[in-house]
């Protein structure tokens, strides 16, 4: 079985071919770099792009793969959450395929893609804790199985990306800003401003991320001189204070499933954000040594691509996941809004 993916929601343009058995015989993503001289993505700009690139990167998946069109079997995109312009276009694009070829198309949820990015390349003991960090969402979720999540906790107000971002903007850094705090923190000094914490002493697995970029706007605003040890050393703080954050949800996640009797072995790390070597590295060594291993998909997996809404299409498929082709793009697609 062949399955022909695409993933249009934000600023990338991805397609994957791949087969039921894993192998991927195409994956192709164009990051669109014409946002970054606005400072963050401008929807109507993006859905152009998407327009524009999707048929050329099929017709080279296709090359690529050395398969014609006909022997796609299955259609599936994004249908949502993301921003509706690039919803359309993608999702439009491999319904119409599926359509004019007589085939199947298999909706899929973007944050499906990335939480069961993980299942792709672990060996999976459920229930296991996965942490979606991306632009758009931060939330952490139980996974019981494929298709059973139970969203514990999320952001009440920005996303964890975005607070990257936002910071990077503010100490004039290019868009996205994630990768560059990453860079020049690594010659900071972590301890050089204290940053708040919010939500820090709550027993619940809430995020708030707005008070961070309150306060380091602040710090900006009162600096005379913004050097490269100025930058360095906020952008050191900043990490070592969502690590800090990050680092206490993981606790209370454990501590919390584990008055329901509820064992885990696993804390999964997807999306965007888990990229970064830092985050990721401090919560290896605090938790791994308990028995709770930190886990990623591929890094092809981790920012926007396709071959995370294909395989999740392969795992709808598995449990009997079926055709529609009425289904309705939605910019506030939800899993569920189940809570603990
Ligand atoms: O998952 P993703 O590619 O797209 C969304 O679904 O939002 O995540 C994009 C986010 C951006 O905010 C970007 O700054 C952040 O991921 N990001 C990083 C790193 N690489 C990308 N944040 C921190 N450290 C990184 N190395
Ligand atoms: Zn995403």
């Amino acid at each position: 079985m062949i399955i022909f993916a695409v993933e249009t929601s934000c600023d990338e343009t991805s397609v994957c071919i791949l087969t039921k058995n894993k192998d991927i015989l195409s994956h192709i993503t164009y990051t669109q770099d014409e946002h970054q001289k606005h400072g963050g993505v401008v929807p109507e700009l993006a859905s152009r792009s998407h327009l524009q690139i999707l048929q050329k990167i099929t017709k080279d998946a296709l090359l690529e793969s050395g398969l014609d069109i006909t022997e796609i079997d299955i259609f599936c995109a994004t249908c949502g959450p993301g921003l509706i312009g690039g919803l359309l276009v993608g999702s439009t694009f491999a319904k119409s395929l599926a359509i004019g070829l007589n085939k199947s198309f298999i909706p899929i949820n973007h944050l499906e893609g990335h939480l069961l990015s993980t299942t792709f390349n672990n060996e999976i003991k459920y229930p296991f804790l996965t942490f979606l960090l991306t632009g758009g969402h931060t939330q952490i979720y139980l996974i019981n199985s494929i298709d059973n999540y139970i969203l514990m906790g999320e952001t009440l107000d920005d996303a964890i990306g975005e607070a990257f971002d936002k910071v990077a903007k503010l100490l004039s850094m290019p868009y996205p800003g994630g990768p560059e705090i990453e860079k020049i923190a690594k010659e900071g000094n972590p301890f050089s401003f204290n940053l708040p914490e919010p939500l820090q002493k709550s027993k619940n697995l809430n995020f708030s991320f707005s008070g961070i970029k309150t306060a380091v706007n602040l710090i900006v605003k009162k600096q005379q001189k913004i050097d490269k040890r100025f930058t360095a050393d906020l952008s050191a703080s900043f990490q070592y204070t969502l690590s800090k954050i990050l680092n206490n949800k993981v606790k209370i996640a454990i501590s919390l499933l584990k008055n329901k009797n509820v064992e885990i072995s696993q804390i999964a790390l997807v999306g965007g954000v888990a990229k970064n070597n830092y985050l990721r590295e401090a919560l290896k060594k605090n938790f791994s040594s308990a028995g709770c291993h930190i886990i990623t998909p591929p890094e092809y997996m981790l920012s926007d691509n396709a071959a995370m809404i294909g395989w999740a299409c392969i795992q709808k498929i598995k449990i009997n996941g079926k055709s529609n082709l009425y289904f309705k793009a939605n910019p506030r697609l939800s899993i569920q809004d189940m809570k603990i």
